[in-house]
């Protein structure tokens, strides 16, 4: 057997996920020392309530409610931050990264807000400031990209990046029911946050989005500035008449270099069914990423959950450790390196779309609404029209889906027709995405 080096670990947080760290580490330290060369130590942990009960495998002694304790900890090298949130959390990676210590951090809105300032600090001072576990939990994204791609210029990113929203879609779509009531359900289940506002809004999703346009593409691009749109207003009579057409509904992240920038947007989109994508169901996640060298290639598994993410933290850890023994330069260039960006305009993306109009059953009306397209230069390509109202100029939903155009002139088209006086309802309007046909 060879050499072993010690390293001290500190962890800020001992919540789900640090629970879930202290379980692998208890489980992988041995496997760690003997095959690795390296042995892990806690050293301290850092919590908001120290008389909470704790898991078994916890000593009192090494809890404290100062998170100085860890960072300022003569014997930590490497701080796991796992408390969440924004403020204190940047304040105290940002005191590890000054003092030289590697930061392992979880932390989606964290990174998304800070990027810049943090990976600038680490840059600084020397110090490594890792990521895995903030995007898609235990998919091993973040290194797949950073270590596994550096040859590609990638062309395309398409990403299931949240959990909730697509157990809710998937049971939408395998079971019907209403996102109400599919919502309690998850919540009920532990599969949605109590507030899951920043999920189903699809605000968690565009935070991951920002992260992963930073490593892929090098832009640094605030996530507020991207188009985002959420699920809420996704209704069963979208789920059914997608699937007639062919489609599947899911909440995407989408980023792909254009001409006039890079387009980053997440919101509701019909992927052609027999795609990978479409069937990544329930809380899984998954993204698909395009490298002009290496192709398309697709990468799936669980995106929360505590061993899922504490597998991405501790495998971090790790890595920052071989750095550190091994004298490297322990944050990555190309997280630094990066420029600052607008996401392409909303009303350049082009795509193509699908359209639910609900007007009066009377004559003429598909006619009026083909108009509009053709002068706003939309192509239809499909057109659905549901059996006649029961009652005599009753409503009945129109669908139609359109071949690709700029979402300039469908917002311009979406304004008239809403504005006829035989459309009963405002026009539903889901973006289609072909993916990496
Ligand atoms: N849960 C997941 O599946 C998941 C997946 C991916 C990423 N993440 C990210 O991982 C991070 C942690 O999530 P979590 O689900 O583990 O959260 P959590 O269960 O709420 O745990 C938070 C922990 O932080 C501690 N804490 C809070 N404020 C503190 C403070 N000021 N000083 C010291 N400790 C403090 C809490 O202490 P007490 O125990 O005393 O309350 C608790 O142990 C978040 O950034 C989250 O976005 C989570």
């Amino acid at each position: 057997m060879g050499s072993t080096e010690s390293l001290g670990v500190g962890i800020i947080g001992l919540g789900v996920v640090g629970g879930g760290i202290i379980d692998i580490l208890n489980d992988r330290r041995d496997y760690f020392k003997s095959v690795r060369g390296i042995d892990l130590t806690v050293q301290k942990i850092a919590v908001r309530d120290v008389s909470k009960p704790r898991s078994a495998g916890v000593s009192s002694d090494l809890l404290t409610q100062n998170a100085r304790d860890v960072i300022d900890h003569p014997d930590v090298q490497i701080v796991i931050e796992v408390m969440g949130g924004l403020d204190p959390a940047r304040e105290y990676v940002l005191a590890a990264l000054e003092s030289g210590k590697d930061v392992v951090t979880a932390n989606k809105a964290l990174l998304a807000e800070h990027g810049d300032e943090l990976f600038e600090a680490a840059s600084t001072h020397n110090a490594g400031l890792a990521f895995e576990a903030s995007v898609c939990g235990g998919i091993p994204i973040v290194r797949s990209i950073a270590q596994g791609l550096p040859a590609n210029h990638v062309t395309s990113l398409f990403g299931i990046l949240n959990g909730t929203t697509n157990y809710i879609l998937t049971k939408m779509t395998d079971e019907g029911g209403n996102y109400a009531d599919i919502l309690k359900q998850a919540q009920d289940l532990g599969y949605a946050e109590a507030d899951p506002t920043m999920d189903v809004d699809g605000t968690d999703a565009v935070q991951k989005l920002s992260i992963l346009c930073r490593l892929a593409f090098g832009h640094s691009i605030p996530y507020r500035k991207m188009l985002c749109e959420g699920i809420e207003q996704v209704s069963p009579i979208d789920i059914v008449f997608a699937r007639d057409l062919g489609y599947t509904i899911k909440l995407l992240g989408i980023a792909k270099p254009q001409s006039g920038g890079l387009e980053a947007r997440v919101h509701p989109a019909l992927v052609p069914t027999d795609t990978l994508l479409a069937n990544i169901k329930n809380e899984f996640n998954a993204i698909e990423i395009v490298g002009n060298a290496a192709g398309p290639q697709v990468y799936t598994g669980k995106g929360a959950g505590a061993s899922p993410t504490a597998s991405a933290v501790v495998s971090d850890l790790l890595y920052q450790a071989e750095l550190r023994i091994a004298g490297r330069q322990r944050i990555n260039r190309q997280l630094v390196d990066v420029e600052a960006a607008e996401p392409l305009a909303t009303e350049d993306i082009e795509t193509s779309y699908y359209c639910r109009f609900t007007v009066q059953d009377t004559p003429g009306v598909l006619a009026h609404i083909a108009n509009i397209f053709a002068t706003h230069n939309i192509s239809i390509a499909r057109v659905i029209q549901e059996d006649r109202s029961e009652t005599e100029g009753g409503s009945v939903p129109l669908i139609m889906t359109t071949h690709d155009a700029r979402e300039k002139s469908m917002s311009a088209a979406r304004e008239e027709i809403d504005a006829l006086d035989v459309v009963t309802e405002a026009s539903q309007i889901i973006r289609i995405e072909r993916l990496n046909d």
